[in-house]
């Protein structure tokens, strides 16, 4: 028996779920031989034990066809996640928080918000994700700057691509740019539950979700889909704009979320000549909005145009100007958010049982009986409030 006998034998053993096998992953090390007896290490990046088992198995049969004797495979697997102290369904468990960036109104800056919390949270040591649930507006890839990346596909699995020491995930880098989607809210819940459940997500600390304005399917879908620990909102200081905040913080209440707090956005200017700040869309005027939702503005981030260069280059404010005023201001505000999620999880967690849908599918919570959907329906069938 010889190390390339061996190395060739395992190489028919594929990874469960992907079209590649354990040598070409490079998870296989430690190769000791003795006479016609092996053994090895396999050091897997999954914490489920059918994983281990299958690999263990499928090597054992395939040095036992090139004549070897005794086979000692030692698969070496991640601690399981501690548990969340979260309940009800949850399709991507390895996740062990999921804070929620929302917001009434469009173009208030929440993908902006997202990418520079989630960069923030990473600084802080957490092992952190980004999930882009703009389904037809994804702007995370450019604003990570890894609009020109497409991600590994392996088998029906997709990796997350990374990017700022962070993991992201977005329609935009499933499709080629400038397309655009033309679908119905079924399919939007269909995408967001696959960027759930079939992305290779690490055992994440926290997934920070973008979402797209308003509130609608998609809000609705991941609320059921998993336990979201925590929701932001991200607001800019106009009465128009507070107004749809108010119906973003009412949605949090309405899906059991807990906020996490408030963002006011441009909020005021600052000059890049003269470092001045100008008030131009009026300061301090969401206040009483937290105080309405017993909540709190964890930060007031200036109009700066090098926020606005740093999402169109792809060079977040939060990685590349760290100093910055508005970096330290996400700074902050990222240690607030993290304290709300322990303070949470301290208190027993999240649990979305209460806004699973409780009719049959095809029944409408808000109506009468009514004959079941077709597939191209656009009724979501939960009845809980998406009609
Ligand atoms: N504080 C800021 N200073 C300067 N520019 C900003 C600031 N916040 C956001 N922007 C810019 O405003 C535009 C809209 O921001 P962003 O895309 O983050 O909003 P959004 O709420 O995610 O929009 P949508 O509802 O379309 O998803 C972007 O060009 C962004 O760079
Ligand atoms: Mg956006």
């Amino acid at each position: 028996m010889t190390e390339e006998i061996v190395k060739s034998a395992l190489s028919k053993v594929l990874y469960p779920g992907f079209t590649k096998d354990i040598v070409t992953f490079g998870f296989v090390n430690s190769i000791v031989i003795d006479g016609d007896n092996v053994s090895f290490n396999v050091e897997i990046t999954s914490s489920a034990p059918e994983v281990a088992l299958q690999i263990k198995d499928d090597a054992i049969t395939e040095l036992k066809a090139v004549g070897a004797g005794n086979v000692s495979a030692n698969i070496i697997s991640p601690k399981m996640p501690k548990e969340s102290s979260s309940k009800g369904k949850n399709i991507a468990p390895q996740v062990k928080n999921f804070l929620m960036v929302s917001s009434g109104k469009g173009g208030v800056g929440k993908s902006t918000t997202s990418v520079n919390i989630a960069i923030a949270l990473a600084a802080q040591g957490k092992k952190v994700g980004l999930l882009d649930a703009d389904i037809y507006g994804p702007n995370i890839p450019r604003m990570m700057g890894i609009d020109d990346i497409k991600p590994e596909v392996n088998g029906n699995k997709v990796l997350p691509i990374k990017a700022y020491g962070i993991e992201v995930m977005s329609m935009g880098s499933l499709m080629e740019p400038g397309q655009s989607l033309i679908w119905r809210g079924a399919m939007i819940m269909k995408a967001i539950e696959q960027f759930l459940r079939d992305i290779l997500w690490s055992e994440l600390d926290v997934l920070v979700i973008d979402m797209p304005p308003g509130t609608g399917d998609a809000q609705l879908t991941l609320a059921q889909s998993v336990p979201v620990t925590a929701g932001l909102t991200v607001t800019t200081p106009q009465g128009v704009s507070l107004d749809d905040s108010r119906r973003s913080l009412d949605m949090f209440r309405k899906l059991h979320i807990p906020i996490a707090g408030i963002i006011e956005n441009m909020s005021g200017f600052i000059a890049p000549d003269t470092g001045v700040e100008y008030d131009i869309f009026g300061k301090g005027t969401t206040q009483p909005m937290a105080d309405e939702f017993n909540t709190k503005i964890i930060a007031e981030i200036p109009i700066e145009s090098s926020i606005r260069i740093g999402g169109d280059d792809g060079k977040p404010i939060t990685f590349v100007a760290p100093s910055s005023e508005s970096a330290k201001r996400y700074m902050a505000a990222a240690e607030s958010i993290w304290a709300t999620i322990e303070e949470i999880n301290a208190n027993g967690g999240v649990d979305n049982q209460a806004v699973q849908p409780t009719t049959a599918p095809g029944v409408s919570a808000c109506s009468t009986p009514k004959p079941a959907p077709k597939a191209s329906d656009e009724s979501c069938g939960t009845g809980c409030g998406c009609h």
